[in-house]
């Protein structure tokens, strides 16, 4: 028998510690360390044979003397999965996908496993066999590359593997595999830590590429230790209202491309079907344009994201107006409403002034100025700006439309998701020009009237 070891993690950040405190020293969160079994690995089928014998240290080359190979990657035959990942699979890769529960992750993975043509195993510690091939016949009728394994032991798995010879692993989820050389349950920080660090070590000895579902915590990020997204080299994820049917892929973090592409699809009964031309999902939308709404392209953290901005204008019933904002802060809404007054000349003091970000969240992002402030003139002046034009740039207090960190990025989504215009600073640079979308530069909130209501 093994000796039986205890140790403490916490279960935010992923920090061990020795002996239990209230506070991780670490990410400073309250009441978080628990304890949990864990034995001393000893052996796991993906070491190599040199990190237990005689340890062959690597040595340093100049650069120049290394050899960059042709980087190969692996088609998956999903145009929208391949340009996320930039480009296709890199053989070794090991790529994370989070979702809400129900967004549609095994199903993706699936249907990608389904067409691809390489021989693919799907392991799944979720559902049975019976279940997927259920599901798998809605979406492909047939496919000859690609086994289903249910298993949720990584050595019962590895065996498998070793009999098959996969080209490429999907395994859904992460948080259902255990290892027997941890002895706590599965779904737990150190168990998922074993896991995937086998995995990764199977992906990178082999060349084999991984791609692991992972379940996401109720405030949106990845269960399990936040060290998972350091140790995989891509992590994607996929979002959407569960009661649209549109969702969208992204990527948080690649080593192998650029996190700012975005894939989109539509769930059909018989799968996700790939949406090449986002803008039909807008014009889907908007049967009419509606006065006092506009929409900004938004960075949250790294990711881009377009939000639309609802203002609603009326004359005050009371002697002093109301301002109300909804995901939006009011004091950046006066200050707003103050420089239009002062520096446009729009009479709103007498006014009430109502500001709400649909869909429920809060942003804070001083490029949502300029489409906030549309949103007021579109609902005072009764005058819709149109579905397609969308805003990013910050407001001065002397009027002045000033740039915005990124606004590449946000140009480039707002192309994406198929908006024809875009307004952004005219002080903000912009590398390459050419594109699909017109982008219209404003010095001054004078311009913007004229430009949209003029
Ligand atoms: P699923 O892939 O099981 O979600 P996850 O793995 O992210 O938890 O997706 C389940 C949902 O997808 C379910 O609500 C039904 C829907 N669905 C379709 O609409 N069409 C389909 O062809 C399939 C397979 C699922
Ligand atoms: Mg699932």
């Amino acid at each position: 028998m093994a000796k039986v070891k205890t140790s403490y993690f916490c279960q935010h950040c992923g920090t061990q510690y020795a002996k239990w405190q209230g506070q991780c020293s670490s990410c400073k969160s309250w009441n978080t360390i628990v304890e949990e079994l864990i034995q001393k690995e000893e052996k796991s089928p993906w070491k190599s044979q040199e990190q237990h014998g005689g340890k062959k240290a690597s040595k340093p080359l100049k650069i120049d003397e290394i050899s960059a190979f042709e980087e190969h990657r692996m088609c998956s035959g999903n145009a929208e999965l391949d340009r996320v990942l930039g480009g296709g699979i890199v053989p070794g890769s090991v790529v994370l996908l989070g979702g809400e529960p129900g967004i549609g992750k095994s199903t993706l993975l699936l249907q990608i496993a389904l067409r691809l043509p390489y021989k693919t195993l799907y392991v799944s510690g979720e559902e049975s066999q019976a279940q997927i091939k259920m599901r798998a016949e809605r979406i492909v009728p047939n496919s000859e590359h690609c086994y289903i394994l249910t298993e949720t032991k990584t050595q019962h798995i590895f065996k498998q593997i070793q009999d098959i010879s996969p080209d490429i692993l999907i395994v859904d989820s992460i948080q259902t595999l255990h290892s027997d050389y941890i002895e706590s349950a599965a779904g737990s920080i150190s168990q998922i830590r074993e896991c995937t660090a086998e995995l990764i070590k199977f992906a990178k000895e082999t060349g084999t590429p991984v791609i692991l579902i992972g379940h996401i915590t109720k405030d949106g990020n990845i269960a399990g230790p936040k060290i998972l997204e350091h140790m995989v080299d891509t992590v994607l994820q996929f979002e959407g209202d569960r009661n649209y049917v549109y969702r969208i892929l992204r990527s948080l973090k690649n080593r192998f491309g650029s996190t700012a592409e975005l894939g989109i699809y539509e769930m059909q009964s018989d799968g996700l079907r790939e949406v090449s031309n986002p803008s039909e999902i807008l014009i889907s939308q908007s049967d009419e344009a509606l006065s006092g709404t506009a929409i900004a392209a938004t960075l949250e953290g790294m990711r881009p994201l377009m939000i639309e901005i609802q203002a609603l204008v009326s004359t005050a019933v009371y002697g002093t107006p109301q301002r109300s904002t909804t995901g939006y802060n009011a004091k950046r809404l006066n200050m707003l409403l103050a420089v239009l007054e002062k520096r446009a000349g729009f009479r709103l003091g007498a006014k009430d002034v109502f500001l709400n970000i649909t869909g429920g969240i809060s942003v804070d992002d001083p490029a949502l100025d300029l489409a906030v402030v549309a949103a007021i003139l579109s609902s005072n002046e009764d005058i819709a700006v149109e579905k397609d034009i969308c805003f990013a740039a910050e407001i001065g207090l002397a009027g002045e439309i000033r740039p915005v960190q990124r606004v590449e990025q946000r140009v480039l989504e707002a192309e994406k998701l198929g908006f024809s215009t875009i307004f952004i600073s005219a002080q903000n640079k912009i590398v390459s020009e050419n594109r699909n979308i017109r982008i219209v530069r404003v010095a001054r909130i004078e311009d913007i009237i004229s430009d949209l209501f003029g």
